[in-house]
């Protein structure tokens, strides 16, 4: 289709189409496009760009997918990517390497911006802020979680790699610009009993574990002494937490740190308040408050996880459980709750929970502004005002946003 034919094969896909110019960000790391009156979702591209398409996905009747191949008119804003195995069917890792950093965050915002407005019918005029860190260089070297997987064997020394764009196919590479420097190197892992995903992992004061096929291959604290267990120790807010090796925990060196500290002050613990600590994790938001004098129940879904909380924060109580039949044995009041659901959000059912126990606030820690604002507009219809929004630059290079928002009750409101 290339030169603008208007006869659409039956299975675009693998088609490069175009030229087109790029209309603004969406969702996810597109950009809007419109060829021959259909809206495609391009990876790759930037506003204003005229590039060629190839279609990556027609399965939708209202949308096709697609990434920008080759640049006919750059922006001036794009730049040339770091790291050679970004850019369309190669590592899915990253979408936004080709972009000056300063305009990634203000796509972000955009984005942030665009779903609060369509989603919540909020408006917002907030900035994505930058984050920095002394590890943090060019908008690299944050990731101390690395996940890798077996490439195909015939790709020799390169034995493993990252995975394509919503894809099982492994790009062979152990170089990667986002990973943090210090990780363990995973080129050269021995392949003992096979080996299909690696996940190295960088803690505090430099410890360092590598994980293939769950059992341990390496595991060193900061002086290079080795370590017999399956936990790495992360630090936040002056204290330790103990999180499994393949357990979540913020990938950003400075993650923990910055949303524990605009959670604190969103709430504005008081001493002697109850608090609630939802999908807690190893209790990271729990600690924080209990080093206020909170009294903190935490709720996770993940068995390893609670067993963890129980140690880090030996004040606070946990449940494991899902959420939405958990929190039905918490007590039924509270002063504050901490929110930090995976992707999809809270969801109607965990909401109406804790609305029910009338916390006079609530911080909702969220990684996905779509799931955010659909969780928000049913705030709003529970009579819940959003007092704050503030958005975190937590993963340069790619269209990933954090976001930290504190709810009042309506009447709470000036
Ligand atoms: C974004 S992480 C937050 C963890 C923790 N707050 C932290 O900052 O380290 C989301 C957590 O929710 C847990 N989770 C996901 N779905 C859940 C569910 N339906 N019920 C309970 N926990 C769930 C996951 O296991 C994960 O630990």
């Amino acid at each position: 289709m290339a030169g603008g034919s208007s006869n659409q094969p039956a299975d675009p896909v693998g088609t490069v189409i175009g030229p087109v110019t790029i209309g603004p960000v969406a969702h996810g790391g597109h950009f809007v496009a419109r060829y021959e009156g259909r809206v495609i979702f391009v990876r790759h591209g930037l506003p204003r760009e005229q590039v060629m398409i190839n279609i990556t996905d027609a399965d939708h009747d209202r949308f096709w997918l697609g990434d920008a191949v080759e640049v006919i008119e750059a922006a001036p804003d794009r730049v040339t990517a770091p790291c050679p195995v970004s850019g369309p069917g190669l590592c899915g890792g990253c979408d936004f390497q080709h972009v000056a950093l300063d305009l990634q965050r203000e796509l972000k915002r955009q984005v942030v911006a665009e779903q609060l407005d369509r989603l919540a019918g909020l408006s917002w005029s907030g900035v994505v802020e930058e984050v920095p860190h002394d590890d943090v260089v060019a908008g690299g070297g944050w990731r101390t979680r690395m996940q890798w997987h077996a490439a195909e064997p015939d790709d020799g020394p390169n034995r493993w790699g990252l995975r394509a764009h919503h894809s099982h196919t492994v790009i062979p590479v152990t170089d990667c610009h986002i990973a943090a420097d210090a990780l363990p190197s995973v080129s050269g892992a021995s392949l003992r009993g096979g080996g299909r995903q690696a996940t190295a992992v960088l803690a505090a004061a430099g410890e360092t574990a590598l994980l293939i096929d769950g059992t341990v291959r390496h595991h060193t604290d900061g002086a290079g002494g080795e370590l017999a267990r399956d936990t790495v120790t992360h630090q936040a807010a002056g204290r330790s937490y103990e999180v499994a090796i393949d357990g979540f925990w913020q990938v950003h060196p400075a993650a923990a740190d910055v949303l524990v500290d605009a959670v604190l002050a969103g709430l504005d613990p008081q001493r002697g308040e109850r608090a609630l600590d939802l999908y807690c994790g190893v209790g990271l938001f729990a600690g924080a408050l209990a080093d206020h004098g909170v009294r903190v129940r935490g709720v996770e879904g993940d068995r390893r996880a609670v067993a963890l909380a129980r140690r880090n924060v030996p004040t606070a109580r946990f449940e494991v459980g899902r959420m939405d039949r958990a929190m039905r044995k918490l007590p039924n009041r509270a002063d504050l709750v901490v929110l930090d659901p995976p992707r999809k959000g809270a969801g109607r059912t965990v909401l109406r929970e804790v609305f029910a126990r009338r916390p006079r606030a609530i911080a909702y820690v969220a990684c996905d502004p779509a799931a955010l604002a659909r969780d928000l507009r049913t705030a709003a219809e529970a009579g819940w005002a959003l007092a704050q929004l503030r958005a975190f630059d937590l993963f340069p290079m790619t269209h990933h946003v954090e976001c930290v928002a504190i709810l009042v009750p309506q009447r709470d409101r000036v």
